[in-house]
């Protein structure tokens, strides 16, 4: 079993990081872990390539992605809100798969054919919702061919309490890796 992870914290040690951290414990088989900080991943730039050829015209950290996108069976996306969205980094990443919508649209090819499982993760310090950033989410989602996508987590009180000092998020936490275990 293989997992794409999507982190879209800069914080190595912040809430997304330390929820990441609490699924591998117990997540079987092997697994990426793509942070959207740390990447050498640029942003789409509408250049259309994609409209008549399948892939990406810029040659950066995506081609492995894609690659992984292709076998894997699982994807998490989890991201803090930044202004009610997913981070600015993650968006960056998550326009490189308009090569998939593209395909669709223009060429009317579908490039992944395995269906995938998902996970969305979102955490924020406790401020407007996480509607926008969860429907952007499921759009990154259904690009990557995801048919079965878990109920979302959403911690949205790190102003107040940090995911590891709170004991009610390990059950959320348990339901998703065992989800993505099924
Ligand atoms: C630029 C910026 C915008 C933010 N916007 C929101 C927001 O709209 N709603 C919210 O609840 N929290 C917001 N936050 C708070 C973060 O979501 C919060 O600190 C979260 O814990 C960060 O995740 P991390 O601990 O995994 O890095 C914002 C933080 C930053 C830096």
């Amino acid at each position: 079993m293989q997992t794409l992870i999507f982190n879209g914290s800069p914080r190595t040690d912040g809430n997304t990081s330390a929820i990441i951290k609490s699924i591998l414990k117990d997540l079987k088989g092997e697994y990426q872990i793509l942070n959207a900080y740390a990447c050498d991943i640029s942003a789409c730039t509408d250049c259309r390539y994609c409209w008549q050829n399948e892939g990406c015209s810029i040659k950066d950290g995506m081609q492995a992605v894609y690659d992984y996108i292709q076998t894997c069976d699982n994807i998490v996306i989890a991201s803090p809100i930044y202004f009610s969205e997913l981070t600015g980094k993650l968006l960056d990443v998550g326009s490189r798969l308009q090569t998939y919508y593209c395909a669709e649209k223009f060429r009317k090819e579908k490039l992944i054919q395995k269906p995938k499982k998902g996970a969305v993760i979102l955490v924020g310090g406790g401020d407007g919702n996480m509607k926008k950033a969860y429907e952007t989410a499921c759009v990154l989602m259904k690009h990557m061919n995801c048919t079965d996508i878990y109920n979302p987590l959403f911690y949205h009180k790190t102003n107040y309490c940090d995911v590891t000092d709170d004991a009610d998020i390990k059950a959320e936490i348990k339901n998703i890796t065992d989800f993505l275990n099924g």
